[in-house]
């Protein structure tokens, strides 16, 4: 029988990179406040571990959205359900996202950040599936380049399930899962001691 997921990047990869990243990032806005604006939900792991390796002053939010249908039928276009409560004029913004697929969301939401007259935007992203770019779209930080294939765990879900595995597990089975969403919840006992 052909496993269902397997680990991508484990717990210790996504630890090491995600100081790497913050290494990067408080090199390059020494002197400054970025502001770091994080998707939920699935930004929020990344986001939480992210600015404890960043050796700076600055400031978290969080916006939410709903997509209508998935981000190719609705071209990115998506509802802001919680908005972001502080003024980004002349600030340093910094869009932290979970995953870059298509690249529609993202794009989105780069345009609404600017609309608010910031300083600067840039973006970094723990994944980044660039095969499936839809539109040009390069992150100034990427963690891990992601192959195209459907993961979970770090934030990232199926179905609101899985977000809080330590590590990140590539699908194997797709039409599995499908079938039954909760095939891979025997990963989530024991993954904590793994
Ligand atoms: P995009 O607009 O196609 O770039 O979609 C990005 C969003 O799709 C991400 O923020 C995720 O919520 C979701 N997404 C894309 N790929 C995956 C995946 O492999 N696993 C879980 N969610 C994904
Ligand atoms: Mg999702």
């Amino acid at each position: 029988m052909t496993e269902v997921a397997s680990v991508l990047f484990g717990r210790e990869d996504v630890r090491r990179r995600v100081e790497e990243l913050g290494r990067t990032i408080t090199g390059d806005y020494v002197g400054r406040e970025p502001v770091l604006v994080t998707v939920l939900k699935g930004g929020a792991m990344f986001l939480a571990d992210l600015v404890r390796t960043i050796d700076l002053p600055l400031q978290t939010h969080f916006i939410a959205i709903s997509r209508y249908g998935d981000a190719e039928e609705s071209q990115g276009r998506v509802r802001i359900l919680l908005d972001i409560d502080a003024d980004l004029a002349d600030r340093d913004v910094l869009l932290v996202e979970d995953i870059v697929d298509t690249g529609l969301t993202s794009r989105y939401l780069l345009s609404v950040l600017r609309a608010r007259g910031p300083a600067s935007v840039e973006m970094v992203t723990l994944l980044d599936k660039s095969a499936r770019r839809i539109v040009p779209l390069a992150p100034r930080y990427v963690g891990f380049d992601c192959p195209d294939r459907f993961v979970v765990g770090y934030g990232l879900d199926f179905a609101e399930r899985y977000r809080q595995l330590p590590d990140i597990l590539e699908v194997r089975d797709l039409a599995a899962l499908r079938a039954d969403p909760d095939i891979l919840a025997p990963l989530i006992t024991g993954a904590v001691a793994a």
